[in-house]
């Protein structure tokens, strides 16, 4: 019962028996909730990887037959060749790492894709293996496939669930068509500070819009019913808090309470378990002193235990092994133990396990129920797979020919990557342009590069058919109307003056520029932290000699993460973000800029004002010298060379129309525990077009028995309005949205004042206060 005392928010509802047979039973437990009068009966988790009494019967013959080796050997995970996504140690034992299959010592690969490789691999194992027991192949399939969507930063600012479910659905119907069972997807770390070149993966700075995100590209990967044709595993990543990592520097230390891992970083988790994740990938870094590879607490107390996770959890690649870098395991030997001790059941590129796990069973420093246990986990999802019934179904070549690149899966990313896109200014309506438009001058780096459409993390999509701005500009505009182009600038940011002086002699011949200015695509991802959060090299330079041409101007950021872009968007009229939208970035970009589509996207992470300013987010926790924005700043928590606020605002975006939010009510002034709030809210388009808002709706609890934050997105709704069109939008809060993490770490509500703000972004927002009674 050791680690149960240690459970801080323990839900017994979550709680699962074992029978000895290895079956898991949902058990009934009566038990008295905390906090609260109502008997609640356990029930099944919510989560959708049911156990299947007959699989589990399968895998108990199995382990029985199963050598200590050969245990071992399902744990265990190589890295092919299609790509490199991690440092490769160079030894023999490690080059040798096919001919391995033949003794039965891999249970997985990751990056062997294609139809044809998969099988060939597959093969090797099925041969090596007495028991056939077939390979899982996974890839990093972050935003598409083949055909590329947004990166996932990009797609969070859709907040447009449905949409970010259909885009991992194709990316699963493509991948699992090319030979892959598994994706290392969706990251679900909450991610405050863009310094971190990782926030491109995940879907930002907030828990509740990241918990609704991990959850639809869950239920998108896995499909309704993973091992259906067309699905594949998604595995939840990093866990966890490696958002957290200490000034923004990639694999860096994480120091951060328990309160902030219950409130922030879990809560993704917990939702993409919930929505029946088969796996979880370990983070880097570690968690109050324990790399989260050894972390019992996270994972054999919260993930496994807590939340009845029953997929297998896969380390990050070497990441056991560097627990000895870390300096808490002496060796090989003492990182496996660690790791098989904590819940972590595959070991990716490490070979920590390979190594040293067999001689700690034989010598009772593991049980061989521990080792059976994390086995089980691994054999299960091979079964729900249906590897074990045609270890080749997802081999089929013809299939992966007429998957890929589907005209469908083309347009839907399109429709994507209008939905990401944010319109940040718009001065005097510059924006939307006219196609009719005499001379158009596209300028910059960004403007015509096939690479950095598709952005980081590519998986199988190629350069070469993505569609840059400048051809989907050329495809919009009509004949009359006159393209130019220049570059501007060199990569990241090396701009010659030559190439500075060729882009104004352009800019100089046309009525409209469109400037495509930002990251190159391999400035953010993994390992590309960056301490200044500028325009990269000389660009603004760039910039400032086009807009002394004082000519309607339009910058087109590319980016994979926020910028700090003070001097581009007081410079220029209007400005676009749009992230690395994939595939068919150019497209998307030019139907916003003419008008075929009216921006919706809302920016799912503050802009900073400054790097000095980060970590800076808007659920930020109330001080005791709390500083409002224009007032005095002496003696309150205020920069007194810069605004606290960032210079764009978490939820916020434009759109080619206008909202005006009006009337909001409350069902009642005061509410007892239990009973649900209605808010209501007017919005009305006082604008001339259609066009669609994410009303969003914030909470802030005044006194609680620790400090809260100022303020908490709770719910969200997206709707089109027509021009002139008024409409009421309603939300429930329950008691449920007011809770909290107490000074015991107990989950619970407490009575007193509240406010609700209903607004298009978390800064201008309307708001009513209510009370909320003890029952
Ligand atoms: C390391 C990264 O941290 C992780 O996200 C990725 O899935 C693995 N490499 C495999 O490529």
């Amino acid at each position: 019962m050791e680690s149960f005392k240690s459970f801080v928010g323990w839900d017994p509802r979550r709680l699962l028996l074992r029978s000895r047979s290895g079956i898991f039973l949902a058990g009934l437990i009566c038990l008295w909730l905390v906090g609260g009068s109502a008997r609640t009966k356990a029930a099944e988790p919510a989560s959708t990887l049911v156990l299947d009494p007959a699989i589990e019967q399968k895998i108990d013959l199995l382990l029985q037959q199963m050598t200590v080796e050969e245990k071992v050997g399902q744990l265990n995970q190589f890295n092919g060749d299609y790509v490199r996504t991690g440092p490769v140690p160079q030894d023999p034992d490690h080059q040798a790492k096919y001919s391995k299959l033949k003794s039965g010592e891999v249970g997985s690969f990751l990056n062997v894709v294609g139809a044809r490789q998969t099988r060939t691999v597959q093969q090797m194992a099925i041969e090596g293996s007495r028991f056939k027991i077939p390979l899982l192949f996974g890839l990093d399939v972050i935003h598409g496939f083949k055909t590329i969507f947004p990166v996932p930063l990009g797609e969070a600012a859709s907040w447009d669930l449905e949409a970010i479910e259909r885009s991992a659905r194709i990316a699963a119907r493509e991948a699992s068509a090319a030979g892959l069972h598994w994706t290392f997807a969706p990251m679900v770390d909450i991610a405050r500070d863009p310094r971190w070149g990782r926030v491109m993966e995940g879907a930002g700075e907030d828990p509740y819009l990241g918990s609704l995100i991990a959850a639809a590209r869950v239920r998108g990967f896995q499909g309704p019913k993973l091992g259906e044709p067309g699905t594949i595993m998604a595995c939840a990543k990093h866990y966890a808090a490696y958002g957290a990592v200490e000034g923004g520097r990639d694999y860096n230390t994480v120091d951060t309470s328990y309160r902030t891992m219950r409130e922030i970083y879990l809560p993704p988790f917990h939702a993409a378990v919930e929505a029946g994740a088969a796996t979880v990938m370990n983070a880097f870094n570690v968690f109050d002193g324990v790399p989260a590879s050894g972390n019992k607490f996270l994972v054999h107390d919260v993930l496994k235990g807590e939340w009845g996770f029953r997929g297998f959890v896969i380390s990050d690649w070497g990441s056991f092994g560097e627990m000895i870098v870390h300096g808490v395991a002496r060796d090989k030997a003492d990182a496996a133990r660690l790791a098989i001790t904590a819940g972590s059941d595959m070991d990716m590129e490490s070979t920590v396990y390979l190594d040293a796990l067999a001689r700690l069973v034989k010598d009772g420093a593991v049980p061989m129920s521990a080792l059976d246990e994390a086995v089980r986990r691994v054999l299960r999802l091979k079964f729900v797979m249906g590897l074990f019934d045609d270890p080749f179904r997802y081999c089929d070549e013809q299939k992966e020919k007429a998957t890929l690149l589907n005209p469908q899966h083309l347009e839907a990313a399109r429709d994507m990557g209008r939905k990401s896109i944010v319109l940040l200014k718009n001065e005097g309506n510059l924006l939307p342009l006219k196609k009719d438009v005499r001379t158009l001058a596209l300028i910059g780096p960004l403007a015509d590069s096939k690479r950095d459409m598709i952005g980081g993390w590519n998986a199988a999509g190629e350069a070469k058919d993505a569609i840059t701005l400048l051809e989907g500009v050329k495809a919009k505009v009509g004949p009359s109307t006159q393209v130019l182009w220049a570059r501007g600038c060199g990569d990241r940011g090396r701009c010659p003056d030559w190439q500075i002086q060729e882009a104004v002699t352009a800019g100089r011949q046309a009525d409209v520029i469109i400037l495509a200015v930002g990251e190159s695509w391999d400035m953010s991802g993994e390992a590309q932290s960056r301490a200044f959060l500028d325009l990269p090299g000389r660009q603004i330079e760039l910039v400032r000699a086009v807009m002394n041409l004082k000519l309607p101007t339009v910058a087109v950021l590319m980016n994979g993460r926020p910028l700090v872009l003070n001097e581009l968007s007081e410079k220029v009229p209007a400005l676009l973000e749009t992230w690395f939208l994939g595939t068919q970035a150019g497209n998307a970009i030019a139907d916003v800029l003419f008008g075929d589509y009216n921006p919706s996207g809302k920016l799912p992470i503050s802009f900073p004002y400054a790097v000095g300013q980060i970590p800076v987010y808007y659920n930020h926790m109330n001080t005791g010298r709390p500083y409002t924005p224009g007032g005095p700043k002496m003696w309150l928590s205020a920069y007194s060379d810069i605004p606290n606020d960032p210079l764009y605002p978490f939820g916020y975006g434009l759109s080619y129309t206008s909202f005006k939010y009006s009337d909001l009510t409350l069902s009642k002034e005061k509410v007892r525990i239990g009973e649900p709030l209605e808010v209501r809210v007017k919005v009305a388009n006082t604008g001339g077009r259609e066009g669609a808002e994410v009303i969003q709706l914030y909470v802030r609890d005044w006194v609680a028995s620790v400090v809260r934050p100022v303020k908490q997105l709770k719910g969200f709704r997206k709707i089109e309005l027509k021009a002139g069109e008024t409409r009421e939008v309603a939300f429930t809060l329950t008691s449920d949205d007011l809770k909290f993490y107490d000074g015991e770490m107990k989950y619970t509500v407490e009575p007193g004042e509240f406010s609700v703000f209903v607004g298009g972004n978390s800064r201008d927002v309307l708001e009513k206060r209510f009370v909320l009674e003890g029952q």
